[in-house]
This record gives C-alpha cells, structure tokens and sequence, in this order.
C-alpha cells in the first residue's frame, strides 16, 4: 500500500528516526554520538520548551526540529521543574473515556473521527517523549538522544493524521477526546523504570496490538490512505517500544531487579492492569518482548 505523494512530503527521510541497535547496551551509545550531538541539557531545555508550546503545529514542528536542528543554549534560568500539564490547545475537550463518541468506520464522519482518536494519541505520544527528554536528570546522553527522536518520529505522525483530516474537511479538535494517557505519564513523573513499564511498554505497546484491527476495518471501507498512515505509524511505533524495552531492560539491571517481578510491582503500585491478549506477537517480539513476558500476559 502506497501513501499519496503529497501525504508524506519531503520531510519524512529527515525525521525518520535511525532505528536502535537493540543488541548495544543503553549507556554505550553516550560516547559514540557525532561530535555535533547536542548535549544532554541542551536537548533537555529545548525539549521542555516544546512540552510548554500550545499551538499543535508549532510544538510539532518544535519536536521535530530536536532530531536535526543545531540546538539552544540552555536557558541557566530555566528549571526543570515539576510542571504537570504540557501546552495544550483549547480544543479537543477532554472527557471521560466513557464520553468519547465511538463511531464506526462505515461512514466518512466515522473515519474522520477514528483518524481524529489516533490523532489525539499521537499529540500526546509527541509531549510523552518530550517529557521523558526534560523531566529525569541523570540518565545516561543515549536516554535523551533516543527519546528526541521519538519525539520527531511522534511529530510526524501527528502531522500525517492532521493533514489527512484537513483534506477531508475537519482539523484537530473536532471531537472530544480524554487524557488517559497523560494520566499515566503523571503517576510515573518520578521513576523512568515506572515510565518504561508502563508507557511505552504497556499503553504504547498496545496499539501494536489493536493497529492492524483498525486497518483492517478501514480496508473494509476501501480506505487506502488511513490504512497506508496507520502502517507507516506502526512501523516506527515499533522502534519507540523497543526504545522503553531497552532502557527498561537496563534500569531494572541498574537496581538489580528481576524485570518481570518488578513489572507486576509497578503496575499495582501506579493501578494498571497487565495487558491482554490477542498480541501483536510478531510485532511484540521485534519490540523486545520476551516470549516468557508474552505467555505470562497471555
Ligand atoms: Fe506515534
Ligand atoms: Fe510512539
């Protein structure tokens, strides 16, 4: 399936993140970076000077630009507090999960507010790895590379979801939205291995699940372009999970915990359930998920 010339411009080999090198130790990477690598706090503040940016397209575009751009001095002046809320726009409202109309794939309103739904997850997946850039001091400079880049790679998903929704008449905000996923990256703004297992690895790692069901139901409905966005998202979608498998692998080793007892600790700890099949496995599996971890969900 082939996006539209005009649905991926020629920005995408820019922001296309290098994938990982999954069998390199975390840390590894933090003396091999190009000279030219901005340092870690220098990504840091730019970072969270894109998190505070309300306007979608501008802290997108900010996002972005952390992959590729000559970076800002950091601001001595500028603490990396605890803020709780990124920038937002005044639109989408956020609800209750329970009051986001779900509609079907039949109709063009129904696709567009499906497109809309994955929008508003990818908004918020660009300010998660923003958040992961700014917010934990300490950790090795690949945490912060690699977390950039996400950021970029989440940028671009959510201009290619919000440029298909102009060209079919609606924009970023038609449609209530919650902030479950926000929710969660609140209760774990004090512990990355908290972080890690349960965003990228846990909510992130979901929609390698639930991704092709979507794209089947929109092949249904002789939707190409949905179908060809949605595969270019869960190709990258697999990179940033293995990203939070790999740092998670290499915090719990730090603090000499068993990964998957300390799993199930922090997911009671933070209230979240284990996730539930039917898994992406071939997906999953790329990811850096265990078979074990697999057959103890499953
Ligand atoms: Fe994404
Ligand atoms: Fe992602």
């Amino acid at each position: 399936m082939r996006l539209p010339v005009g649905a991926l411009g020629g920005s995408l080999r820019v922001y296309r993140a290098v994938p990982a090198d999954p069998s390199a130790p975390p840390a590894s990477a933090s003396s091999s970076g190009p000279s030219a690598a901005p340092r870690a706090d220098e990504l840091r503040a730019a970072a969270r000077a894109a998190w505070a940016i309300a306007d979608p397209r501008g802290k997108a575009a900010a996002a972005a630009a952390l992959a590729v751009a000559p970076m800002p001095e950091p601001d001595a002046a500028l603490v990396f507090d605890d803020a709780l809320r990124p920038g937002r726009p005044a639109l989408p409202r956020l609800v209750h999960p329970r009051d986001v109309p779900q509609r079907g794939a039949g109709t063009d309103e129904g696709r567009a507010a499906l497109l809309h739904a994955i929008a508003h997850i990818e908004f918020n997946a660009v300010d998660l790895a923003l958040d992961a850039v700014w917010r934990f001091s300490g950790m090795p400079d690949a945490w912060y590379r690699d977390w950039a880049r996400v950021a970029a790679e989440e940028a671009l998903h959510f201009g290619l979801l919000a440029d298909e929704l102009a060209r079919r008449g609606h924009g970023y905000g038609d449609w209530d939205a919650h902030d479950g996923l926000w929710e969660m990256a609140m209760r774990t703004r004090h512990d990355p291995l908290a972080r890690m297992a349960l965003v990228p690895r846990l909510m992130e790692a979901r929609g390698l699940d639930v991704t092709p069901l979507i794209q089947r139901k929109l092949a249904q409905a002789g939707d190409a372009t949905a179908v060809a966005i949605l595969q270019r998202i869960l190709d990258d979608e697999v990179g940033h999970v293995e990203v939070g498998n790999r740092w998670y692998a290499f915090l719990c080793e730090r603090a000499g915990l068993d990964p998957l007892l300390a799993w199930d600790g922090l997911a009671d700890a933070h209230g979240a359930s284990p996730p539930r099949p039917p898994f992406n496995r071939e997906a999953r599996l790329r990811a850096g998920f265990t078979e074990g971890e697999l057959a103890r969900w499953g």
